[in-house]
């Protein structure tokens, strides 16, 4: 049986998020945590043909929850070892993920935090961008939900942070500041005194070196993060990063959660290349899933 604690939801979870948690959504966490680490759960069953898929009885809502997030337990019973990448923005209406003074609190409702929380328990890394880090100085772990926190990765390929926000010195859990590696000295430089739960992966060719001001080769960092034993990535903001992993063609699922508010000019949110006639525009397989006031497209870029 399930520990009460973990049952129990954290203090940091919103009174109407719980209201509308399902009473057996708890235990079925739970069992995917388990699954998700190779343990014994009851209520689901695996087998190559249908991926995960639950096996006891489970309420409608739960059942609507865990196939929001059943495409990350499928990604780690792959037998392929490749790394498997989920992104996700919380944009408004009108397509803003913060406004123009880089304000993002909160863009998304209470509900849409505690998702966050449940992607980053799933993947074995969140991964974000050097904006995000200089604006929000953001924790990136789960503290809204059972689950163990993921291993922090700041994309910077010119290393230009200073090297003093919290993911590097908080030493919660471990923390990559992805560099190219014509820059990593310099990032190491800055981490001199830092805790050794935070380290610097130098990535050859990061940047092209014919044009440097260029963006970034998203893909070459998913390589190198896979070969540092991390296959499941979820890349949570801000829109350029987003962006850069979808220009790349490295990401396999992305969840946009968007919110009734407008935010009228601001950060964008995701910025795909253009297309002149609507036949040409992708239209990928979507799922939506109701997060309090908000809707997730859940977005499946491989199938
Ligand atoms: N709603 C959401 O889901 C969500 C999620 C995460 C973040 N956010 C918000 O999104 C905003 C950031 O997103 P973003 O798309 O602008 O950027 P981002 O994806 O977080 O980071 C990439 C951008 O940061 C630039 N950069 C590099 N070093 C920097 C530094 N030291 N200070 C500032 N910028 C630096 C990069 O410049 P180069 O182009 O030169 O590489 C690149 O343009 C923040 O306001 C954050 O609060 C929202």
């Amino acid at each position: 049986m399930p520990t009460p604690e973990l049952l129990t939801p954290p203090p940091e979870v919103a009174a109407e998020v719980i209201a509308d948690i399902p009473s057996d959504w708890p235990a079925l966490w739970l069992q995917m945590l388990q699954a998700r680490d190779g343990g014994r759960h009851a209520l689901l069953r695996y087998t190559p043909a249908t991926g995960w898929v639950v096996s006891g009885e489970c309420s409608a809502r739960s059942l609507e929850l865990f196939m929001a997030y059943k495409p990350m337990l499928d990604a780690r019973s792959r037998k392929d070892l490749s790394p498997w990448v989920v992104a996700q923005l919380g944009q408004s209406l009108d397509g803003f993920v913060a406004t123009a003074t880089g304000d993002s609190y909160y863009v998304n409702g209470a509900h849409g935090l505690v998702h966050l929380h449940r992607l980053r328990a799933l993947c074995d890394a969140v991964v974000v961008g050097a904006r995000t880090v200089a604006t929000d100085n953001p924790q990136l772990t789960t503290r809204r939900v059972p689950g163990p926190s993921p291993v922090r990765v700041v994309m910077d390929p010119r290393a230009d942070l200073d090297g003093e926000s919290r993911v590097f010195r908080d030493g919660q859990s471990e923390s990559l500041w992805v560099c190219d590696a014509r820059h990593a000295a310099t990032a190491r430089q800055r981490l001199r005194d830092a805790p050794d739960t935070t380290e610097v992966l130098a990535v050859e060719g990061l940047l092209d070196e014919r044009n440097p001001a260029a963006c970034y080769r998203a893909e070459r960092a998913v390589e190198a993060l896979g070969r540092h034993g991390l296959r499941l990535l979820f890349v949570e903001g801000g829109g350029i990063t987003v962006s850069r992993f979808f220009g790349a063609r490295a990401l396999d699922r992305l969840h946009l959660v968007v919110a009734p508010v407008l935010i009228g000019n601001g950060r964008r949110g995701l910025q795909v290349p253009a297309r002149d006639v609507m036949i040409e525009c992708p239209r990928p397989p979507a799922r939506t899933l109701r997060l309090g006031d908000d809707l997730l497209w859940d977005l499946d870029l491989k199938p």
